[in-house]
C-alpha cells in the first residue's frame, strides 16, 4: 500500500505508530514524505519512502493548524504546505489528525501561510496587503540564531497573511494562486478531508 505522510509534531508521532505496526503485522507500506523532517523520521523508524509517480496514494495523513466547520482547514505553520498540498490532494482521500485546540468556530484573524518563490516575495507582500479581508501580510522570519527569512525544503520563503474572516475558501484557495510568484497556500478546501480525527481528553472524536 502506499501511503502520503504529511508533516508536523502531530504527524511524528502517527509515524512512531505507523512503524510500529508495519514492523509487527509485517505490513508492506511504502510513503511518499512531504517534508526531509517526516522522511528522515519514518525512515528512520524502517518505513520505506517512493517518489510520487504515477500511482495515486490510497490515503495520506496529515495534520493541520486550525479545523474550520465544514471540514477545511488551514495548514502550513510548519512551512511544509506546498508539498502537502500536493501529496493530499493527489491521494485518493486524505485525513487530518488534529488535537481539540486546533478546532475554531470562525476564521476570523486566522493566519494562513503561503510559500512564495523569494523572486517574487516583495511583489507578493505588497499585493496581499491590498488583497480583500487582509489584516496583514507578513514575511517568516528565522529565530534560533539564523538571520532573515525562513527557507522552505523547496528553496521558497513564507508569507503569513492574517484575515478578518474568510467567507468562501474554495475561493480565497483559488484566489490566492492568481499572484505569481506564490506556488502554494495553506487554505485546504477546494479538495477536504475525508475524516478529521480529533484528539481530546475523553478520547477521539471523528468528524465525517
Ligand atoms: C506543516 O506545514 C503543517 O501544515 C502541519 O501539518 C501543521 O502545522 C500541524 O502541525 P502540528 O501537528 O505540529 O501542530
Amino acid at each position: 500500500m502506499l501511503i502520503g505522510l504529511g508533516s508536523g509534531t502531530t504527524i511524528r508521532l502517527f509515524v512512531e505508530k505507523l512503524a510500529e505496526r508495519v514492523r509487527r503485522e509485517g505490513l508492506e507500506v511504502y510513503f511518499v514524505s512531504t517534508s526531509y523532517d517526516t522522511s528522515f523520521l519514518a525512515s528512520k523508524l524502517g518505513l520505506l519512502e517512493r517518489p510520487l509517480l504515477e500511482e495515486k496514494p490510497a490515503i495520506a495523513f496529515d495534520g493541520a493548524d486550525a479545523v474550520f466547520p465544514g471540514k477545511w482547514v488551514v495548514k502550513g505553520i510548519g512551512g511544509a504546505l506546498f508539498r502537502e498540498k500536493i501529496v493530499d490532494y493527489y491521494s485518493k482521500e486524505y485525513v487530518i489528525l488534529v488535537d481539540e485546540g486546533k478546532l475554531k468556530s470562525t476564521p476570523s484573524d486566522v493566519a494562513v501561510p503561503l510559500e512564495v518563490h523569494p523572486f517574487s516575495v516583495s511583489q507578493v507582500l505588497a499585493e496581499l496587503r491590498n488583497f480583500e479581508g487582509v489584516k496583514s501580510a507578513t514575511l517568516r522570519v528565522a529565530d534560533k540564531g539564523k538571520i532573515g527569512p525562513v527557507v522552505s525544503d523547496n528553496g521558497n520563503f513564507l508569507v503569513d497573511a492574517v484575515f478578518s474572516d474568510v467567507l468562501l475558501p474554495e475561493n480565497l484557495e483559488r484566489e490566492l494562486m492568481t499572484l505569481p510568484g506564490v506556488v502554494a497556500n495553506g487554505v485546504f478546501a477546494i479538495k477536504r478531508p475525508s475524516r478529521i480525527y480529533v484528539g481530546a481528553r475523553d478520547g477521539v472524536h471523528i468528524i465525517q
